[in-house]
C-alpha cells in the first residue's frame, strides 16, 4: 500500500502517517524529519536545507527527489510506505511516478487532510517536538504526561524554530501556491481521499482506516 499525505503545513499529516504506519507496518517517510535530522547530525545537505527551512520556504527540488527515490527503493519499502511530506510541488510528484513507472507501480492513495488557515497558525504555536525521536506534542490537544519531556524516549520537546508565528505564514503561503496544485494532480489520478483535519486525532484516523480497509 503506497500513501502520500496532502495537507497544509500542521495539518497533521505526521500525525496521521505515524498512525497509518504503524497499523499497516509500513515505513514512515517524512521528508521534513529526514532533512531535520541531517541538520542535527551537521551533514551538508543538513546546512543547504535548513537555509530555506528557516525562512519557511521549500527546499529545491533537486535536493529532495533522489533522496524519496533512493529511500522508496529501499527492501523495507517493498510491501508499500506513507510520505509525509512529499511530494510538495507539481514536478517532485511528476519525478515520483515516472520512479514508480520503472518499477510498473504506481501511488494507490493521496490523503488530503484539510484545515483551514486560521487553524494552522494556533495550532503550530502549540506543537512540541522531541530533539531525539521526532514525536510531536501539543500542549493543549496533546500534552506529553510530563511537561517538555517526550513520553517515548524521554527527549527534549522543543518548539520548531519554523513553527513561529511568521514563519508558519509564509510556509501557509508557499502551500497554497506549490503544494494545493497537488490536490487537483490526485484528483485526476481518481485516488484523492478528503478528510476533515478538524474533527480529533482518532476520529480522523478511523476515517482512513475505512478507506484503507481493517
Ligand atoms: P515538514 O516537516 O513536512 O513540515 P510541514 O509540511 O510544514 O508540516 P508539519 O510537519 O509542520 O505539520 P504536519 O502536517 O505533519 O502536522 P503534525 O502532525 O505535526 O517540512 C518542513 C520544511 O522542510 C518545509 O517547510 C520545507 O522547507 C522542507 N521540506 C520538507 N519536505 C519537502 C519537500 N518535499 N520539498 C521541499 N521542501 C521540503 O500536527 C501539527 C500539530 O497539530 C501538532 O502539535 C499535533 O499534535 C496537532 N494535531 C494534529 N492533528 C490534530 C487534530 N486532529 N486536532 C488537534 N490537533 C492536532
Ligand atoms: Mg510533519
Amino acid at each position: 500500500m503506497k500513501i502520500v499525505m496532502l495537507g497544509a503545513p500542521g495539518a497533521g499529516k505526521g500525525t496521521q502517517a505515524k498512525k497509518i504506519a504503524e497499523k499497516y507496518q509500513i515505513p514512515h517517510i517524512s521528508t521534513g524529519d529526514i532533512f531535520r535530522a541531517n541538520i542535527k547530525a551537521g551533514t551538508e545537505l543538513g546546512s543547504k536545507a535548513k537555509t530555506y527551512m528557516d525562512k519557511g520556504l521549500l527546499v529545491p527540488d533537486e535536493l529532495v527527489v533522489d533522496l524519496v527515490v533512493d529511500r522508496v527503493n529501499q527492501d523495507d519499502c517493498s510491501k508499500g510506505y506513507v510520505l509525509d511530506g512529499f511530494p510538495r510541488t507539481i514536478p517532485q510528484a511528476e519525478a515520483l511516478d515516472e520512479a514508480l513507472a520503472t518499477l510498473g507501480q504506481k501511488m494507490d492513495y493521496a490523503i488530503n487532510i484539510e484545515v483551514k488557515d486560521e487553524d494552522i497558525i494556533s495550532r503550530m504555536s502549540g506543537r512540541r517536538a522531541c530533539v531525539d525521536c521526532g514525536a510531536t506534542y501539543h500542549i493543549v490537544n496533546i500534552p506529553p504526561k510530563k511537561e517538555g519531556i517526550c513520553d517515548n524516549c524521554g527527549g527534549e520537546l522543543i518548539l520548531r524554530d519554523d513553527d513561529k508565528p511568521e514563519t508558519v505564514k509564509k510556509r501557509l503561503g508557499v502551500y497554497h501556491d506549490q503544494t494545493q496544485p497537488l490536490i487537483e494532480y490526485y484528483t485526476n489520478k481518481k485516488i484523492l481521499v478528503e478528510v476533515d483535519g478538524t474533527i480529533g486525532i482518532d476520529k480522523i484516523f478511523s476515517k482512513i482506516v475505512k478507506v484503507l480497509g481493517e
